[in-house]
């Protein structure tokens, strides 16, 4: 079962710029699903599109079974956005702020407030209670914001790039607090994010967009999967021997690609296995001194800096 069916989709704005140009994504209920792309690919107006606030161009998009044109209250009142711009109001509480959202949805007063503690207590609140809200850090803000929006038990979460100007500490607990959602509330998730690494972490499906169009969507392991090839990384001791041994690798039958970090040669080729014992023969042969020699699996970026080339087609 679809949570997410977007088919064909485009928005071309007022001034003529064409945001998104013929997309197609399925989200399936239950996942958590990362839409990744660098700045300006299109992901802010697809989820504009999503929660309608904006409306598209042309194509289908179809949400919990239904189409979300026609049924646009229903949809509303099923879903939760947490956007850039926080919606907290930092001259109230955090209590009169997730009191005053579930007003908003006319959830009862008793039942919201169940909710709430429930809220507080999942994603550790509680601490910050005594505190004003202008006190707290964005990492904060940012928990109460998406807390605050879960009072309504919304079936999707869209997030548009809830991470971003984060530290490391605070990200991972926002990857937490993503799980969480979609573990004990049952959420699905859609959220956004230029950061590879936190699409690797947190996703069941990534997709990547470029340009207001998907270029691939999969699991992270499908997707590394993708370009098949693993590579073979030297790190040899001396820079004096670089040239020398990137002159045998690409003479060598099944290799790619050579790329060269200081002293780290990372090899791409077809026959890894028979290029890494040539390469580990011609390095003791030739006494050439190394600190290691390794066949690594593709990172997801590798997947996405070969899929975002310019001049690559698919
Ligand atoms: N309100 C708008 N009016 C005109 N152009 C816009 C508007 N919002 C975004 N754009 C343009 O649409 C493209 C996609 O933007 P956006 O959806 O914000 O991308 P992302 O969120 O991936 O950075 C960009 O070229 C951006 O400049
Ligand atoms: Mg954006």
């Amino acid at each position: 079962m679809y949570a997410i069916k977007v088919h064909n989709l485009s928005k071309t704005y007022k001034n003529g710029i064409q945001a998104l140009s013929g997309l197609n994504i399925q989200v399936k209920s239950g996942e958590i699903y990362s839409l990744l792309g660098e700045n300006g690919a299109g992901k802010s107006t697809l989820i504009k599109i999503l929660t309608t606030f904006l409306k598209p161009t042309s194509g289908n998009i179809t949400m919990l079974g239904k189409d979300i044109q026609q049924n646009s209250i229903y949809i509303r009142s099923n879903i939760a956005c947490v956007s850039q711009q926080t919606s907290i109001d930092t001259n109230l509480s955090l209590e009169e702020n997730m009191m005053f959202q579930a007003e908003l949805y006319k959830i009862p007063k008793a039942e919201a407030k169940k909710r709430m503690a429930k809220l507080i207590k999942d994603f550790e609140l509680t601490s910050y209670l005594k505190y004003p809200i202008s006190s707290y850090s964005g990492g904060i803000k940012r928990r109460l914001d998406i807390a605050m929006n879960m009072i309504t038990n919304p079936k999707i979460l869209f997030l548009d790039e809830p991470t971003v100007g984060m530290d490391i500490q605070s990200r991972k607990m926002m990857w937490d607090m993503v799980r969480k959602i979609r573990n004990e509330f049952g959420a699905t998730i859609f959220l956004t994010t230029h950061y590879l690494e936190e699409a690797d972490n947190l996703s069941d499906t990534v997709c990547i967009m470029k340009g207001g169009k998907e270029i691939i969507q999969g699991s992270p392991s499908q997707l590394k999967h993708y370009l098949r090839q693993n590579n073979i990384e030297i790190k040899l001791v001396s820079d004096l021997d670089v040239k020398a041994v990137l002159e045998f690798s690409q003479k060598c039958q099944y290799v790619d690609n050579v790329e060269i970090e200081k002293t780290m040669l990372t090899v791409t080729a077809k026959e890894v296995e028979e290029t890494f014992n040539k390469l580990t023969i011609y390095l003791i042969d030739n006494n050439i001194p190394f600190y290691g020699i390794a066949i690594v699996e593709p990172t997801l970026e590798n997947v996405f800096l070969r899929l975002t080339k310019k001049e690559q087609s698919l």
